[in-house]
C-alpha cells in the first residue's frame, strides 16, 4: 500500500478490517442488478459491528490523545452511533455519556439494551432540536470538566472533518479490493444520516475510485440539504488531510425519495428490501437505514439510474440491533412475503 495522507493522522485501531467485498447474485437478480456486490461493513466488528466503528478509530485517538476519560456523543433511542461509541469506551477504559434525543421506551429494545450493558450514562431529551442537544452536551461537558474529568464530544453520527476520514480510507480498502476481483464498479450506494459516511466516499472516490459515482439515499435530511451538507464535511476532511481538492453538492447523487414519513418510521419498501436481502442472500438489514437504502437501489435500478450492465457496490453499513425493536413490523413482513411466494408456487403449478 503506498502511503497517503491518510496515513499521517492518527487512528487507533477498533474495527476487524478490511471487511469482506461479497458478490449478491441472488440478490441482485431480484432487483434487476446482476453483478451487484456488498460491502460489508456490518461486519466492522466492534458490538456488532457497523460503519461507526471506522469513524471512530479517528475520533477516539484524537480523544485519547487528549487524555479523555468520557465521550460524550447522541442519536436517537435506537442509535447505532450511540452504541457503538458506549462500546469504543469501554474498551478504552473511558465511560460513556449518551443524550438521546427521543422519549425512554416502555421496554428497552435493541441498541438500547447494549448501550445499557456497556455501562454507558443514558440521559433523554425528547424531541429536542439538534442545538438544544449540542448545547446539553457541551454543558454536561463543563460540569464533567469541572469534577476533574476530560470529556470528549462526538457529535451527531461522528460526522466530522476527522470522523469522515474513515471513510475515505474504507474507499482505499474498496479500491484494493475491486483490483484483485478485476472489478470497475460504477456506482457505489450507502444509507445517509448525518452524512460523514457519504463525504468520506466522496473524498476517497475522489482519491481511490475516480469513475466510480457516489450514490447517497437519504433516511433522515432532505436531499438538497445533505448533498450541501456532505460537500462541506468532505471539502474540510480534505484540508484536514493537506489534500487540495473541494467538493460542492454536484460530487454525489443524493436521493430522499426512499424516506418515506421520516426518520427511523419503517416504509413498505424498506421491509420489502429487508425481506429479499434476508432470503436471497441471508443479509441481515434494518429498517432504519440499509432498509430504506435498499429500497433506494432498487428503486434506481427500475429508473434506469443504475445500469444492469454495471458492477455496483452497496455498503452494508450495519443497523441490525435496531431490527428488534421492530420485532411486531418484521414478524407481519415475514408472513406476509412468504405467504407472497406461496401463491407465486401455486401460479407457477398451475401454468
Ligand atoms: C447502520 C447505519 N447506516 C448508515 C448510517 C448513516 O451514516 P451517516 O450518519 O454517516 O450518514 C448510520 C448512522 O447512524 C447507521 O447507523
Amino acid at each position: 500500500m503506498t502511503m497517503h495522507p491518510l496515513d499521517a493522522i492518527r487512528r487507533l485501531p477498533l474495527a476487524h478490517l478490511p471487511t469482506p467485498l461479497e458478490p449478491a447474485p441472488r440478490l441482485g437478480a431480484a432487483l434487476g442488478l446482476p453483478q451487484l456486490w456488498v460491502k460489508r461493513d456490518d461486519c466492522t466488528g466492534l458490538a456488532m459491528g457497523g460503519n461507526k466503528a471506522r469513524k471512530l478509530e479517528y475520533l477516539v485517538a484524537d480523544a485519547v490523545a487528549q487524555g479523555a476519560t468520557v465521550l460524550i456523543t447522541t442519536g436517537g433511542v435506537q442509535s447505532n452511533h450511540a452504541r457503538m461509541t458506549a462500546a469504543a469506551a469501554c474498551r478504552l477504559g473511558m465511560r460513556a455519556l449518551l443524550f438521546l434525543s427521543d422519549d425512554p421506551p416502555p421496554e428497552p429494545q435493541g441498541n438500547l439494551v447494549l448501550d445499557r450493558l456497556f455501562g454507558a450514562e443514558v440521559r433523554f431529551l425528547p424531541d429536542a432540536r439538534l442545538s438544544e442537544v449540542d448545547t446539553a452536551m457541551a454543558e454536561a461537558a463543563r460540569d464533567l470538566a469541572a469534577l476533574g474529568e476530560i470529556p470528549y464530544i462526538i457529535p451527531v453520527g461522528g460526522s466530522t472533518s476527522r470522523g469522515c476520514l474513515g471513510y475515505a480510507r474504507a474507499v482505499r480498502e474498496l479500491a484494493e479490493q475491486v483490483d484483485g476481483a478485476q472489478i470497475q464498479p460504477a456506482a457505489m450506494v450507502a444509507a445517509v444520516g448525518s452524512c460523514g459516511t457519504l463525504a468520506g466516499l466522496m473524498l476517497g472516490g475522489r482519491c481511490f475510485l475516480p469513475h466510480c459515482q457516489v450514490v447517497g439515499i437519504s433516511v433522515s435530511p432532505p436531499a438538497a440539504r445533505a448533498r450541501t451538507q456532505a460537500a462541506r464535511i468532505a471539502t474540510d476532511a480534505a484540508s484536514l488531510l493537506g489534500v487540495a481538492e473541494s467538493f460542492g453538492p454536484e460530487d454525489c447523487l443524493l436521493f430522499d425519495d426512499w424516506l418515506g414519513p421520516g426518520y427511523g418510521i419503517p416504509t413498505p419498501a424498506s421491509l420489502a428490501a429487508i425481506a429479499a436481502a434476508a432470503r436471497t442472500e441471508g443479509l441481515i438489514l434494518d429498517p432504519v437505514y440499509t432498509g430504506k437504502a435498499l429500497a433506494g437501489v432498487r428503486g434506481l435500478a427500475e429508473r434506469g439510474v443504475l445500469s444492469p450492465d454495471a458492477s455496483v457496490v452497496f455498503w452494508h453499513t450495519g443497523g441490525a440491533p435496531a431490527l428488534f425493536a421492530f420485532a411486531d413490523l418484521m414478524r407481519e413482513e415475514a408472513m406476509r412475503t412468504t405467504e407472497d411466494a406461496r401463491q407465486a408456487q401455486t401460479r407457477k403449478c398451475k401454468t
